[in-house]
């Protein structure tokens, strides 16, 4: 596990091709999280963690060209790829920076403060979601995207070598201290931070398709790479035909496989 690089999953080109693969699947959710949220047109929103720009590029759309997306990352090179996935595909409003949340300041007060699969990585959430809260003009929107893995599993408790993936995924995470139930947690959380009460919705990408059986397969190379924990990989067998054996399983069972449970929360600053 990568976590010398400051995010657990580090940032290998494998990493970014899963994480893009990710967010095609992810994007209705996003989309209808973001509805509910009340990102509109005309706001000027801050995306953390922006990643590959997938949720920037998302809310390019609702703000339209009289708002703006301002896309916060700190690794430099994920940046270029969002700056030129936004040039390919002819998006203006939406501009990316380089820097920690930690320690970002701006004299702008935005509409929206908008962030997805965040929280889970730093060791005080409720400091950051304060700290985000105070760049928000009064009535603005702050609002994360966390997942539920346990819930995850339950969903696919029927499905034993899915459930295994899942399995060594948590543990994986464990050992890098991600907490990955903190879309349990977003209610307390917000309350914690001095902000209303949020209202929460709850989704999950669900189909029979291959690419669902082997989203915990890639997210699970994507955790395991660099370290080779051998025992571990062991517990799944060979790991050239899991993806087949993943299909396999869920088409025996005539079943379709959840990705991950996510939570929305979302509260408007007074
Ligand atoms: C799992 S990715 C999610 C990317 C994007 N939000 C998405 O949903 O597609 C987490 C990203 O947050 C970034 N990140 C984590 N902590 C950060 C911090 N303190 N400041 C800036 N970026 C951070 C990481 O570098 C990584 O690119």
């Amino acid at each position: 596990m990568a976590s010398s690089t400051g995010y657990a999953l580090g940032y290998a080109d494998a990493e970014k091709q899963r994480l893009v693969r990710q967010a095609v699947r992810f994007e209705p959710i996003l989309e209808a999280f973001l509805r509910d949220a009340g990102i509109r047109e005309g706001d000027r929103v801050l995306d953390v963690g922006a990643g590959l720009g997938d949720v920037s590029l998302v809310l390019a759309r609702p703000v339209t060209d009289r708002g703006a997306v301002l896309g916060l990352e700190r690794d430099a090179a994920s940046i270029e790829t969002a700056r030129a996935r936004a040039a390919t595909i002819g998006v203006r409003n939406v501009t990316f920076i380089h820097g920690d949340i930690g320690a970002f300041e701006s004299d702008e007060r935005f509409d929206g403060v908008v962030g997805r699969f965040i929280l889970v990585f730093p060791p005080e959430p409720v400091a950051v979601i304060r700290k985000l809260a105070a760049l928000l003009r009064p009535g603005g929107v702050i609002a994360f995207q966390e997942p539920l893995r346990e819930a995850t599993q339950a969903i696919n408790a029927h499905l034993p070598l899915q459930h295994a993936c899942g399995v060594r995924l948590r543990d994986a995470f464990a050992r890098a201290r991600a907490d990955t139930e903190i879309g349990g947690k977003l209610y307390a959380l917000f309350q914690a931070a001095g902000l209303p009460a949020p209202q929460l919705r709850c989704d999950a990408p669900i189909d029979g398709s291959d690419q669902m059986a082997w989203y915990a397969y890639e997210l699970l190379m994507s955790v395991m790479r660099g370290t080779g924990d051998r025992d571990e990989r062991a517990q799944l067998g060979e790991l050239e035909s899991l993806p087949r054996r993943l299909s396999d399983e869920m088409k025996a069972a005539k079943s379709s496989c959840a990705g991950p449970v996510l939570i929305g929360a979302w509260t408007q600053v007074p």
